[in-house]
C-alpha cells in the first residue's frame, strides 16, 4: 500500500549557530534558547576553560592563546568540536563561540551545515563593562553578572552550591585584546553566511531587548518548549 508522507512529520534536526564580539551576550542568550527551545548547547570557550582546568594536551596549548586574547588555531578547533558534534548526532543543538574563522565556518559548512546563524550586534562600550561583572560557574558554563543577573548568594553558583570564578581572560588588558581579535577576524565569518543566506543580525545594547526577536525568529523554525 502507498502511505504519503506528511512534509510536517518529517523530523529533522534543527542546527543553529550564535555569533558575537565576546560580552555580546551569547552565552546568557544560549541559556535562554536551551530553556525554551531544548537545543543541546555546546560552547567552544566552556570546552577550552574544561581542558585548561584539567590540564589536558589541548589546555596546556590553548591556554596560552586564550589569555593572550588571541584566538586558537583552527586545526585545534576543528578536532575538537567535530569529535564534540559526534556525540550529538540526531539531536538538535546550538554552537556558542564556533566557528570563529571563515575558515572554521567552511569546514562546518562542508560537514554538518546548519539551519541558522544568530549574530549578536552589540556596542563595544556596552560590551566592556558587562565584562567586569561577569563571574562564571566553571564546570555548567553558567554565566551571572553582579547587577544584570546576580546569583542569589554572592560568589555562589544557584543551582550546585559550588564557587563562581571570574575567567583569567576577562581582565581588561585581555578583553581588549579580545575584542580587537574578533573586528579583525569576525566580517569574512559574516559575509560568508551572508552569502549563504541564513544569517539574521539582531542589533541592541540589551539582552532583555535582544532575547525577544531571537524567540520569535526561532519559533517560527522550531517549536518551543515553553510560552515566553
Ligand atoms: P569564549 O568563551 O567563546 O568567549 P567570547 O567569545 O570572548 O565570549 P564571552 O563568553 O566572553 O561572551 P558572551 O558573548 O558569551 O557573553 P555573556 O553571555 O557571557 O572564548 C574564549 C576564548 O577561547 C577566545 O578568546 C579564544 O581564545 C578561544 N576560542 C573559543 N572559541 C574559539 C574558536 N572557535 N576558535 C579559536 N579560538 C576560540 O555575557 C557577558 C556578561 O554580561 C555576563 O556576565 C552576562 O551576565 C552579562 N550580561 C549579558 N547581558 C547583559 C545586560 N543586558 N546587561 C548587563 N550585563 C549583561
Ligand atoms: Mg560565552
Amino acid at each position: 500500500m502507498y502511505v504519503r508522507s506528511d512534509p510536517i512529520m518529517i523530523s529533522k534536526v534543527f542546527k543553529a549557530v550564535i555569533l558575537g564580539a565576546p560580552g555580546s551576550g551569547k552565552g546568557t542568550i544560549s541559556e535562554r534558547i536551551v530553556r525554551d527551545f531544548g537545543l543541546a548547547h555546546l560552547a567552544s570557550g566552556d570546552l577550552l576553560r574544561s581542558h585548561v582546568s584539567k590540564q589536558t594536551a589541548l589546555g596546556k596549548e590553548a591556554k596560552k592563546y586564550i589569555e593572550n586574547g588571541q584566538l586558537v588555531p583552527d586545526v585545534l578547533m576543528v578536532d575538537l568540536i567535530s569529535e564534540e558534534l559526534k556525540k550529538l548526532q540526531g539531536s538538535n543543538w546550538l554552537l556558542d563561540g564556533f566557528p570563529r574563522t571563515a575558515s572554521q565556518a567552511k569546514t562546518l559548512h562542508g560537514k554538518q551545515p546548519v539551519d541558522v546563524v544568530i549574530n549578536l550586534d552589540v556596542p563595544a562600550e556596552v560590551i566592556v563593562d558587562r565584562i567586569k561583572g561577569r563571574w562564571t560557574h566553571l564546570a555548567s558554563g553558567r554565566i551571572y553578572h553582579t547587577e544584570f543577573n546576580p546569583p542569589k548568594k554572592a560568589g555562589i553558583d544557584d543551582v550546585t552550591g559550588e564557587p563562581l570564578i571570574q575567567r583569567a581572560d576577562d581582565n581588561p588588558e585581555t578583553v581588549r585584546k579580545r575584542l580587537e581579535t574578533y573586528a579583525a577576524t569576525m566580517a569574512p565569518l559574516v559575509e560568508f553566511y551572508k552569502s549563504v543566506g541564513i544569517l539574521e543580525t539582531f542589533p541592541g545594547r540589551e539582552t532583555n531587548q535582544i532575547w525577544p526577536k531571537v524567540y520569535d525568529f526561532l519559533s517560527v523554525r522550531i517549536k518551543p518548549k515553553t510560552m515566553v
